[in-house]
């Protein structure tokens, strides 16, 4: 059975006092509970440190929002795959939306980032994805596979254990406008079936795969509970404790459910 995971990117949002005023909170509702589902925060990495320290002894995880793939060496501004270990950091997102759009990441750096990350023990939530205009010509299966078989290109069966993908349709990110469970499970589906194409039907039923995309406590539930709907990327929604303690209350819900 895979893991349903509800991660939240908190994008360019928070210094120092505004972590520890959405993380303690968060902790003292969680401690103790016993959850199906993985919590994961990702701060900036300003917030990493302290964030490590706030969650140390909860089930609570972290990640970061980015990384380089190089170990060390003159990338100035860049953060390696070993730093993020050294601040206890479990997952990493790469090439979120945001990243390809604003710093001209493509497949191939997102590749190169997932086989770094895998190799120094994080766990890459990877971020694919169609533009309006995609979906809007009939171009969303034909976009999915090319970034699917670009960011996976040469993992081994063993390093694909550790891959999470985030499907993130680019029009649902902060938009207000979701897609709809249909459209969700639709594209997350052909993600999966491609997935045991490329690699083995064990290594794609065993794929934990994200939605992203104006997820709210409202619509959560709805879109968790679709057979291939494994897990939230939740931006905006996961900034307010309240909101995001709700839509992992919504994940459990949904993953108990798809227990039994
Ligand atoms: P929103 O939830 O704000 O639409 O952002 C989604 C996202 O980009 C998560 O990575």
């Amino acid at each position: 059975m895979r893991k349903m995971i509800i991660a939240g990117n908190w994008k360019m949002n928070k210094d120092i006092k505004e972590t520890f005023d959405f993380l303690l909170p968060l902790k003292n509702n969680l401690i103790g509970q016993n959850l199906n589902v993985e919590v994961v925060v990702c701060p900036p990495f300003t917030s990493l440190f302290i964030a490590s320290d706030i969650l140390r002894e909860t089930n609570i995880k972290i990640g970061a929002q980015n990384m380089f793939y190089e170990v060390e060496g003159a990338y100035t501004g860049e953060i390696s795959p070993k730093m993020l270990k050294s601040v206890r950091c479990e997952y990493v997102i790469l090439g979120h939306s945001e990243r390809r759009r604003y710093f001209g990441e493509t497949d191939e750096i997102v590749n190169k980032k997932v086989k770094k990350a895998i190799e120094f023990g994080l766990k890459p939530i990877v971020c694919v994805g169609e533009t309006l205009e995609e979906r809007e010509s009939g171009e969303t299966f034909k976009v999915l596979e090319k970034q699917i078989k670009g960011v996976l290109e040469g993992l081994t069966y063993e390093q694909m254990r550790n891959v999470i993908i985030a499907y993130e349709p680019v029009w649902a990110i902060g938009t207000g406008r979701n897609a709809t469970p249909d459209q969700a499970q639709e594209a997350q589906r052909f993600i999966r079936e491609l997935v045991a194409g490329l690699f083995n039907d064990g290594i794609a039923q065993n794929l934990t795969i994200q939605y992203g995309g104006s997820v709210t406590p409202e619509n959560a539930y709805s879109l968790l509970s679709q057979p291939d709907v494994d897990g939230a990327l939740v931006g905006g929604a996961s900034l307010k404790v309240d909101a995001f303690l709700k839509i992992i209350k919504a994940g459990e819900t949904a993953s108990v459910e798809k227990k039994n």
